[in-house]
């Protein structure tokens, strides 16, 4: 394990993936754990040196994976790495409707109550039907990386998290703890039934008492 001061730090270099396929997901919370400020998302509580990390990942990425309900709740705005969104209904969201081809894939099942939107707003070869009533999060990272996404970032939600970890398909969790206390009713980073992961810190950065850790999933 690395304990590196932010300056000391080439994160490009800290961050860099194997070369092997990778899924790796990246959250924040407070010290108190929260995963969501006053605005019900995580703008309110991410701050500058948690952004540098949150770019670089993209950039180091070859698509995003995010849950849904994230997507509507953020407005996440058609980015410049294809968005794979995972639900279990299949509705894309607003935001992703007028992505060009192939921006944005869906990881859904073949009971969606909106596949055949799906399908037609996105493409059919770009809605990945995964299982019949859940979706098979194994799969999606084999077709995922059969498709040339070998390093696959995830923004979460909270509920895609937890569903990632009891499927065993995270390799690696990236945290933000940035130093604040803001008390009240927030969500955590996971959410939903228990899970037991163990973890491996690889590396703690500290950068004006934000810590940046890179923990490795024990399979
Ligand atoms: N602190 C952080 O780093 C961080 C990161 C991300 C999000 N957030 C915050 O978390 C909140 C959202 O939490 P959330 O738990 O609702 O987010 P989420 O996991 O992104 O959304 C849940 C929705 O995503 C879809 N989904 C998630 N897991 C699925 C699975 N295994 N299979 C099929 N569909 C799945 C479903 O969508 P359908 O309803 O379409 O089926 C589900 O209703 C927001 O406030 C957001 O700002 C915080």
């Amino acid at each position: 394990m690395r304990v590196l001061l932010g300056e000391d730090a080439d994160l490009s270099a800290v961050y860099a993936a194997p070369d092997q396929p990778w899924l790796r997901v990246n959250m924040v919370s407070t010290v108190d754990g929260a995963a969501t400020g006053e605005d019900g998302t995580s703008r309110s509580i991410n701050n500058g040196v948690d952004k540098v990390v949150f770019d670089l990942l993209r950039e180091l990425s070859d698509a995003v994976v995010v849950g849904a309900g994230t997507v509507r709740i953020e407005g996440y705005a058609v980015g410049r790495k294809p968005l794979v969104v995972v639900s279990r209904t299949g509705s894309v969201p607003p935001t992703q409707r007028s992505a060009r081809s192939g921006q944005v894939l869906m990881a859904t099942v073949s009971t969606a109550p909106h596949l055949e939107e799906a399908r037609s707003l996105l493409g059919g070869e770009n809605v990945l039907v995964l299982g019949s009533h859940r979706v098979d999060l194994a799969r999606m990272k084999d077709e995922l990386v059969l498709r040339g996404f070998r390093h696959l970032l995830s923004e979460g939600g909270p509920h895609l998290l937890r569903d990632l970890l009891d499927q065993g398909v995270v390799d690696e969790l990236d945290t933000t703890v940035v130093p604040r206390m803001i008390s009240g009713s927030h969500r955590r980073i996971t959410d939903g039934p228990p899970v037991d992961a163990p973890l491996r810190l690889a590396t703690l950065v500290e950068e004006d008492g934000t810590l940046l850790a890179r923990w490795f999933v024990e399979q």
